[in-house]
């Protein structure tokens, strides 16, 4: 697939590590890099334009402590419409710019029962509930046909954000993604069915980027917070309020993980 033309200085940047930023997180790009450039991805020709409140829709490039970085300040999510071929689109530009380590973030559901809400979670795998995969029709010969997945997120790289994380404090958990659609949350029968199935976590993104960055070969991380117990361990109905509560009360600790993130990377 070929990408327009991105701007000279964002391809002479070259940046290194690419990071999506889910609910809430959006502040990372402004708080902790030191920005050299912002590229809006309505001025990218074929770009999907986010259109979730509280998602702004552009990459913001710069560095952490000396790493170059470009961030996602806004992602595609399925539920709103997008195609996977849409939702992947950045993964290819940020393989396009030289991006080798891709730091995927997202608020998620609790289904673990240790999970308490503002825990974060690294993904040690996922499951794909979402019915359908972005490398179905996939236009290109790069990569395998059939890529392996059987480390999705990279095993050496969460050691030593673990490790970073008990050294701090952080409450850091580490358990397996269920990515359904969206954008009804489940039902509680649901919930029980995805425990039973293994996963500890569920939410509604991550997993196609997640493909898409492995068919590259990029190395993975995926780094959830935990915003509230999933429908039915919790006693209370659900609202996307509680999962913007959570994420804004935990803010700081998850830009600091983030952050580690970068810096182990
Ligand atoms: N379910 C699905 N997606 C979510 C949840 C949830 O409980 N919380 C945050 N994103």
């Amino acid at each position: 697939m070929i990408i327009s033309k991105l701007p000279q200085e964002l391809t002479d940047f070259r940046p290194e590590i690419g990071l999506i930023l889910g609910s809430g997180l959006g502040f990372f790009a402004d708080d902790r890099i030191d920005v050299v450039g912002r590229l809006p991805y309505g001025d990218i020709d074929g770009f999907p334009v986010s259109t979730v409140e509280g998602h702004v829709g552009q990459f913001v490039y710069g560095t952490i402590e000396g790493k170059r970085v470009i961030c996602m300040q806004g992602r595609f999510h399925f539920y709103e419409g997008y195609t996977m071929a849409q939702i992947t689109l950045p993964i290819h530009t940020m393989h396009q710019m030289g991006v080798h380590t891709l730091i995927v973030t997202n608020a998620a559901g609790g289904i673990n029962l240790d999970y308490v809400p503002g825990n974060f979670m690294l993904l040690s795998d996922h499951i794909n509930a979402l019915g359908t995969n972005p490398l179905i029709a996939w236009q290109g010969s790069e990569g395998d046909q059939f890529p392996d997945m059987s480390e999705v997120y990279d095993g050496e790289l969460r050691a030593k954000i673990r490790d970073w994380a008990k050294a701090n404090s952080v409450g850091l958990k580490e358990g397996i993604y269920l990515a359904t659609t969206g954008p009804s949350y489940e039902t509680p029968a649901e919930v029980q069915a995805f425990g039973i199935l293994g996963a500890d976590a569920v939410g509604m993104s991550t997993v196609p980027e997640a493909i898409v960055a492995r068919k590259f070969g990029m190395r993975v991380i995926g780094i959830s917070c935990i915003t509230n117990a999933a429908a039915g361990i919790s006693k209370t109905k659900l609202t996307h309020e509680e999962v913007t509560d959570t994420a804004d009360r935990v803010r700081p600790q998850f830009a600091d993980l983030l952050a580690a993130g970068v810096q182990l990377a």
